[in-house]
């Protein structure tokens, strides 16, 4: 089944990804493409609406941003979002102009009669930021909300299927933003809230066998959500022409190695290559101390093992990679429909030059859609919601030296942080939250004798994307749960300190 997407046009605004993302959370299929396509490359894609996205500029600034002409006149619903609303007024016979009432935050704004509004409050906050303002609306096009400095805020042409809001109905700030663009996209659109977990995993396992045929597939799972969905797209396709290869390097967390294996040889009955490549791993650690160094070697170790065992499974055609849309998009910059854009980079650090095609089946995906079609194949709740973790593991969150007994301290104190803080509620509410063991020691005191002992550091954040985060604001009583049993249960550690750092300037992990 081809899905007929929502094109999300990009003028290069902060949220236009976002916007895509709320068009799916609609459950409508939606892809982010570039302005510069023209109006038959647009067509081509049959797509079931066009969104103009926000952009940084005036519409009138030298380079701004523009749009094929011939794509307005395409008879396709076009919802224009701020600069994507001022440049469908500019190029259909309305006026733009700095009004010098530029709005920026939260705005009150009137509704009048309209389709993009019904069953919507008359009064409702939004989310602005502008400096330009339409003047005069495009021919034929009523005025159907304004705010106190903005007289035209949205405006609408139900018969020719064009609708522009000057405000960000894709942002949080705005409340009443997705019951907007549901009723663009399932009233004035009429798109079918067709794209669930289950037709996206109907469609990746049709995809994945027309591509694969009876060939053999490798998988390596490092333990995390992405490859271990694509994991069981792959097999759920194609069955045992499937391996994984799990590569234990000695660096996850508490029980992590255990649960992959349970999960998927005992669970799921795929065939799985467990590598104990522990000893391997700590012996090139031994004595470096510096981030990057610890980053490369385990880089290339990595490599070196999975390699290994590629070749002893002997003719294997493809190999599974976690891309997803989100890095697909990033890569492809601005030029193109995305879906056409080449993987950027190998997820899990795996070499360009082993001679397999590559099989991504959530390059569609976003993070959080991996998760639901995750869910949807009964991967268990604790794998499907784990929080992001580095591939080089624990090896950066010890500062200085990665030895077998700094790796006990830190898995330990680790797995009971991450015990009290699930037991308090509050794992799925943070980005992430990990110990961390800090290259020093001090001085303590236990019964009569003085103690010469590590710290362990707790950083916990929320974040939305970890480009920003803020510390999380834990409860005392479960910080001090957490303290006084980590000092009581783990040996070698005398202390517990809490990172009250947000990013920037600081980073989400310690290195
Ligand atoms: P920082 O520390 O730069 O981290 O704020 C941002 C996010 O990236 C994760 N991270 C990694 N993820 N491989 C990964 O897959 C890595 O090598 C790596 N290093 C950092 C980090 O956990 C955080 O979510």
């Amino acid at each position: 089944m081809e899905e007929r997407p929502v094109l999300v046009l990009d003028f290069g605004g902060q949220y236009s990804q976002l916007i895509a993302r709320r068009v799916r959370e609609a459950r409508v299929y939606s892809e982010l493409v570039s302005h510069r396509l023209s109006a038959a490359q647009i067509a081509a894609r049959k797509p079931l609406a066009l969104i103009l996205s926000g952009g940084p500029a005036s519409v009138y600034a030298p380079g701004a941003p523009s749009l094929d002409p011939e794509v307005l006149r395409l008879d396709v619903p076009t919802l224009g979002i701020c600069y994507g609303m001022q440049l469908m007024a500019r190029d259909l016979g309305g006026t733009v102009a700095a009004t010098g009432a530029s709005e920026y935050g939260k705005t009150e704004l009137e509704v009048s009669d309209s389709r993009l509004f019904q069953n919507l409050p008359a009064e409702q906050t939004v989310w602005m930021s502008h400096g330009d303002s339409v003047t005069a609306p495009p021919a034929g096009a009523r005025v159907t909300a304004s705010s106190p400095s903005t007289p035209i805020a949205a405006f609408e042409d139900e018969a020719r299927g064009r609708y522009g809001v000057q405000f960000h109905p894709e942002v949080v700030h705005t409340p009443h933003g997705q019951e907007i663009l549901k009723n663009f996209l399932y009233d004035v659109v009429g798109a079918p809230p067709a794209w669930t977990p289950a037709a996206v995993i109907e469609e990746q396992v049709e995809r994945i066998r027309s591509q694969v045929g009876s060939e053999r597939v490798i998988c390596g799972l490092s333990g995390g959500v992405d490859s271990a969905v694509a994991a069981l797209l792959v097999h759920k396709a194609v069955g045992d022409q499937l391996t994984c290869v799990f590569v234990d390097h000695g660096l996850l967390r508490a029980n992590e190695a255990e649960e992959v294996v349970e999960t998927f040889a005992g669970h799921f009955h795929v065939p799985l290559v467990h590598v104990d490549a522990r000893v391997r791993f700590l012996d090139r650690l031994a004595g470096v101390t510096d981030p990057e160094q610890k980053r490369k070697i385990i880089g290339e170790e990595f490599i070196r093992v999975f390699e290994d065992e590629a070749r002893t499974l002997g003719d294997v055609r493809f190999l599974v990679q976690g891309t997803l849309y989100s890095d697909v998009i990033e890569s492809g910059g601005d030029v193109g429909v995305a879906a056409t854009i080449k993987s950027h980079h190998n997820v899990g650090g795996l070499p360009a030059d082993m001679r397999m095609e590559l099989v991504e089946p959530l390059r569609l995906l976003f993070k959080d859609e991996v998760r639901r079609v995750g869910e949807e194949l009964g991967l268990p709740e604790r794998m499907v919601w784990r929080h992001p973790f580095p591939g080089p593991g624990l090896a950066i969150r010890i500062i200085g030296d990665v030895t077998e007994e700094r790796l006990e301290i830190l898995r330990t104190a680790d797995a009971v942080l991450l015990e009290e803080v699930r037991r308090a509620g509050l794992y799925r509410e943070l980005w992430q939250c990990f110990a961390v063991l800090p290259a020093i020691r001090s001085v303590g005191v236990q019964g009569d004798e003085r103690t010469y002992a590590y710290p362990v550091v707790i950083r916990a954040v929320t974040s939305e994307d970890a480009m920003t985060a803020d510390w999380a604001r834990l409860p005392y009583e479960l910080l001090e749960t957490i303290s006084s049993r980590i000092i009581n249960e783990v040996r070698g550690v005398n202390r517990v300190a809490l990172d009250l750092s947000s990013k920037p300037p600081a980073t989400i992990e310690w290195e």
